[in-house]
């Protein structure tokens, strides 16, 4: 097992996680669509690969697209096409396939509106070609569709011109192909900010309601610290059964992605600043990371995501990093009265907030305290919002 800190990990950089993966692949096997909402970082996309190789081998034909840069319904649709072609199914779809792509690739673009092009053949052929797509696929075969950073896709589209009515017929279409009566397809989508957040925000949570949420979890601290000793085996490092301790009790929210950071850290401090590999290193490893860029992400996805309400975020998020012991909702609720004086838009936006920041993974909720879920991201808010 080889240390990763970024990209999603496949074959043997895959760590733990197996009886997940057996009772996520079960649930597939017995006709459930799943979504994966967890928040950043927890291993989504690394699962969710896992889940396609599993098919893969139970000879399931596997369709797997990242919407992460897809900015289009249109586009969308080229990307679905594209990823068909290189499946088993192709050769029998080819005909029709084609011919769609052909007819999508003879639509212009006609005028362009904040700079995305926008076609009005493409808004009068739409529902034609939503149907030719969906005659392409054949629910009679087992087949995967895994879409990645499904919210972002969402996010683009509603920000274009008529965005809520696009949003909405695009997720009902969906929605159609995966209640189709015995259809042996199975769908699974990932999103790193929370797509429930995103439909309950848009009104439209019914299109969705076919879905079924699993959660991932962090890992406990026995399998944190099995992963720990295999990547310490991995690169010859002494990782003493304390610094195994010390770097769980540090991070108390052991995220994968949280292990691999601290121990390529570590690694880095010994090999190269020659530090001592003792309890000590722990310290200077997680003072070095909340000073890094590895947070950037929640960061940048406040801003992106959460609309008119993210300078209010970003006044909660400040105030809730400074106390550890977490912060009463009238506290939060006397916070933002600061800047609005009214009182019925302060109590909602402090629900509202509350809500989508415990289903992001930023906060926890404990004994009628909000605080940070994870300690190293609180003391990267306070280091970059507060300091
Ligand atoms: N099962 C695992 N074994 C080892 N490392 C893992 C595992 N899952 C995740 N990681 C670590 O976490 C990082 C992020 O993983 P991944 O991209 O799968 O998460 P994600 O939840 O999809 O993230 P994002 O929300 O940013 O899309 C990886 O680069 C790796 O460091
Ligand atoms: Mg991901």
């Amino acid at each position: 097992m080889e240390s990763r800190t970024g990209t999603p990990v496949e074959g043997d950089n895959f760590f733990g996680r197996e009886k997940e993966l057996t009772y996520a692949w079960k649930r597939i096997n017995t006709g459930n669509n799943l979504i994966f909402p967890s928040p950043r970082r927890v291993g989504k996309t690394s699962f969710a690969l896992k889940l396609v190789e599993i098919a893969k081998q139970e000879n399931w034909q596997v369709i797997s697209i990242n919407l992460e840069k897809i900015t289009s319904e249109k586009a969308f649709i080229e990307s679905f096409i594209e990823e068909l072609k290189k499946s088993t199914a192709w050769g029998i779809i080819k005909e029709k396939g084609n011919k769609l792509f052909d007819l999508l690739k003879q639509i212009k673009p006609t005028y362009e509106h904040e700079g995305i092009k926008i076609s009005l053949e493409w808004q009068s052929q739409k529902e034609d070609i939503y149907k030719q797509l969906a005659d392409l696929l054949d629910h009679e075969k087992e087949t995967l569709i895994f879409m990645d950073e499904l919210t972002v896709l969402l996010s683009n589209i509603i920000n274009q011109e008529d965005g809520h009515r696009n949003v909405s017929s695009f997720l009902h279409w969906m929605r159609e192909l995966r209640i189709k009566s015995g259809s042996k397809i199975r769908w699974i989508f990932c999103s790193s900010v929370g797509i429930e957040n995103f439909t309950h925000t848009h009104r439209i949570s019914t299109t969705m309601n076919d879905m079924s949420d699993y959660f991932l979890k962090p890992f406990d601290n026995e399998t944190s610290k099995a992963m720990l000793r295999k990547l310490a085996e991995r690169d010859n490092l002494d990782l003493s059964f304390e610094i195994q301790e010390a770097i769980v009790q540090k991070l108390s929210f052991c995220l994968p992605y949280f292990l691999q950071i601290m121990f390529e850290k570590i690694t880095y401090l010994f090999k190269v600043e020659e530090l001592t590999l003792n309890t000590e290193i722990v310290e200077v490893a997680y003072k070095a990371l909340i000073n890094e860029k590895h947070f950037n992400t929640w960061d940048e996805r406040i801003q992106e995501q959460y609309a008119d309400l993210s300078n209010q975020a970003f006044v909660l998020l400040k105030h809730i990093c400074q106390e550890n012991q977490g912060s009463r909702r009238e506290n939060l609720i006397n916070v933002l009265s600061a800047q609005n004086q009214n009182p019925e838009e302060v109590e909602s936006a402090v629900t509202h907030l509350l809500y989508m920041l415990k289903n992001d993974g930023y906060l926890m909720e404990e004994n009628n305290l909000y605080l940070f879920r994870s300690p190293l991201l609180r003391d990267f808010w306070f280091n970059r919002f507060v300091k």
